[in-house]
């Protein structure tokens, strides 16, 4: 994919409708006027809402103050967690997308390209991968470092909650370390879905305890220290159009990795299936009714 056939793939992040390439091929305006900054750095400014709901505006602003800082002493925390081995861990995380070489897959909230070289490595040669940001800085640093040797790779600043996309453009979409504090986060869960073509994964992770861990001591302070660690596992904020839905804990079990399948449509119960026999509805029956008191 030329850079212009990304330009091309991009729509409006609210509505999803057709952007069209300003004359001098610096910006790209959707029907409602909004106009977006294709600049000439090799990253186009697709945020959406203009104006960031407010824990959003905060993420954003503290990574771009902390990319240096973030890209450098990150390790350091996975080390404290159990003396987990980051690029196995790491490497485990990718290799659940399922990615091929010639796949076309999209990273949201790549920060600083810790996951997004992993991605290259597997969809060589030929593929393409999309690699996105909140924080300018972190996007930045990422593009610094990561080859295109054999590989499309597209830049984007965006928000994970409105994706530029059609329905159905890739085979894989990644996020890991930020999902947590995301302002609108089954949206965002409902938009990783949306973009990945039916048959494709959808791999999410970020901090939350083991249940089972959280009265030991050590994780206790480790609660007490960054609340982060203190989320639960946003389970209620998938969408219904999915299955093979694994669930794995990693680093030190202090956080978790989702991935599942994309389907068309949601599962559906069939109750108009005839029912086998008259001790079976007897059962059912008992069940109900000893259920609802
Ligand atoms: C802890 S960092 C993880 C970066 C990278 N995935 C890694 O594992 O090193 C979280 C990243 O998510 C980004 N982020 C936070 N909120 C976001 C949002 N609403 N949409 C997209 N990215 C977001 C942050 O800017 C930051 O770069």
């Amino acid at each position: 994919m030329t850079h212009q056939d990304f330009l091309n793939a991009l729509v409006c992040p609210l509505t999803q409708t057709p952007l069209e390439l300003a004359e001098d091929g610096k910006s790209l305006i959707s029907q409602d006027g909004v106009v977006y900054s294709v600049g000439d750095t090799g990253i186009v400014n697709m945020l959406y809402p203009k104006e960031l709901l407010p824990d959003d505006a905060r993420e954003q602003y503290l990574y771009d103050q902390a990319f240096l800082r973030y890209d450098r002493g990150v390790s350091w925390v996975f080390e404290t967690l159990n003396h987990s081995d980051e690029a196995a861990t790491r490497q485990f995380m990718i290799d659940l997308m399922g990615l091929k070489p010639g796949m076309t897959a999209l990273e949201v909230g790549a920060g600083t390209g810790k996951d997004s070289a992993l991605i290259l490595e597997k969809i060589k040669p030929g593929g393409t991968a999309v690699l996105s940001d909140l924080s300018p800085n972190m996007l930045k640093l990422a593009q610094d470092k990561l080859s295109t040797e054999e590989v499309n790779v597209h830049y984007f600043l965006g928000n994970g909650s409105y994706l530029p996309f059609a329905d159905d453009t890739f085979d894989a979409v990644f996020h890991f370390g930020g999902i947590n504090t995301f302002s609108e986060r089954k949206k965002a869960f409902a938009e990783l879905t949306r973009v990945v073509r039916p048959g494709g994964k959808v791999v999410v992770g970020d901090e939350s305890v083991a249940p089972w861990l959280r009265s030991r001591p050590s994780y206790q302070m480790l609660l007490k220290a960054n609340p982060l660690f203190r989320a639960e596992v946003p389970l209620e904020d998938l969408p219904a159009n999915l299955e093979n839905f694994k669930l794995h804990w990693i680093f030190g079990n202090a956080f978790y990795v989702m991935e599942y399948t994309v389907t068309a449509t949601a599962p559906e119960i069939d109750v108009d299936l005839p029912i086998p026999g008259k001790d079976f509805v007897d059962n059912w029956r008992l069940r109900a009714e000893k259920a609802e008191g």
